[in-house]
C-alpha cells in the first residue's frame, strides 16, 4: 500500500506492506548485505526496500538500491530524505524531497505496553506524568510504547543530519491525544535543524510515529 500525504504543507510519500516480500525483489548489492543474515532479517530488509522503491517511484525518482552507511543510516538518491522501519509483520518507508524536508524519521512498534522497567529508563518524570494522565483517559492506547516509538522516530530523523548520538533523556516529548507530540531537546541541536514536528497513528496492531523538520 502506497500513499502520498501532506503534513503541514509538506509532501511525504509513505508506503507500507504487511505482505512478505521475496528476496528476489532485492538488488544485487542489497542481496550481498543480507546473504548470511537470518531469514527474519532478510524478510524485513526486503520488505522495507520494496516500500522504499515504491515511494521513490511515486516521488518521480527511478528505483534504486538502498544501502546503509557505517552507522546504519539509509543512503538515498541525491535530493531525497527518508526513513524505514520494520516490526513483526509490518514494514514501512517514508520519503520526501530534501528541498521540502531536512530530516525525516519513522518508527513502528506493536500496539502493546512496554515490558516492565523500560518506561523508567527512557522517560523523564514529566513525560511519565503525561503518560499516566493519558492512560487515565484512554486505556486502549499503550501510551508508554507510543512514547518510545516517538523517541525512536526522533532519533532516526536526527542522526543522519546531526551525526551525534542522542540519548532517550536528551529529548523531552509531550504526547498529545490529538495524534501529535511536542518535542524539546536537552541536547545542542545543529544550526538550521528545526522546527521539529511529530505525528502518530495507531491501529489494533501497529503504532507508527513520524518526526520531521520542514
Ligand atoms: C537505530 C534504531 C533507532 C532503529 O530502530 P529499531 O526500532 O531498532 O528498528 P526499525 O526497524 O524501526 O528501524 C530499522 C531501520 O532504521 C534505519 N537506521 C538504522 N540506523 C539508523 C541511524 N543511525 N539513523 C537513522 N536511521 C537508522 C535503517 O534503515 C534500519 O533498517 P535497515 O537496516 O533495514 O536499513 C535503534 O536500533 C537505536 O539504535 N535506538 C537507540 C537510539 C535511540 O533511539 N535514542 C532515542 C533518542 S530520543
Amino acid at each position: 500500500m502506497s500513499s502520498s500525504w501532506v503534513v503541514a504543507g509538506v509532501p511525504v510519500v509513505y508506503c507500507a506492506t504487511r505482505v512478505p516480500v521475496g528476496l528476489d525483489s532485492l538488488w544485487p548489492s542489497e542481496v550481498e548485505v543480507v546473504r548470511t543474515a537470518s531469514a527474519k532479517r532478510q524478510r524485513e530488509y526486503a520488505g522495507v526496500r520494496w516500500c522504499a522503491r515504491e515511494a521513490l517511484v511515486e516521488l518521480g525518482v527511478g528505483p534504486a538500491a538502498v544501502l546503509n552507511d557505517s552507522a546504519g543510516c539509509p543512503l538515498w538518491p541525491e535530493g531525497i530524505v527518508g526513513s524505514m522501519t520494520h516490526c513483526d509483520g509490518f514494514q514501512a518507508a517514508a520519503l520526501a524531497w530534501e528541498k521540502d524536508i531536512t530530516a525525516l524519521g519513522i518508527d513502528a512498534e506493536p500496539t502493546q505496553g512496554l515490558p516492565p522497567g523500560v518506561l523508567d529508563r527512557i522517560s523523564s518524570t514529566a513525560e511519565r506524568e503525561v503518560v499516566s494522565s493519558l492512560f487515565a483517559t484512554d486505556r486502549e492506547i499503550p501510551w508508554d510504547r507510543l512514547l518510545f516509538c516517538v523517541k525512536e522516530s526522533i532519533f532516526k530523523a536526527w542522526y543522519p543530519v546531526a551525526r551525534v548520538g542522542l540519548g532517550f533523556l536528551d529529548v523531552e516529548v509531550r504526547l498529545s491525544p490529538s495524534f501529535t507530540a511536542h518535542i524539546e531537546f536537552h541536547h545542542e541541536v545543529p544550526a538550521g535543524l528545526g522546527p521539529w514536528n511529530c505525528t502518530w497513528s495507531v491501529n489494533d496492531t501497529i503504532l507508527l510515529a513520524t518526526t520531521w523538520c520542514a
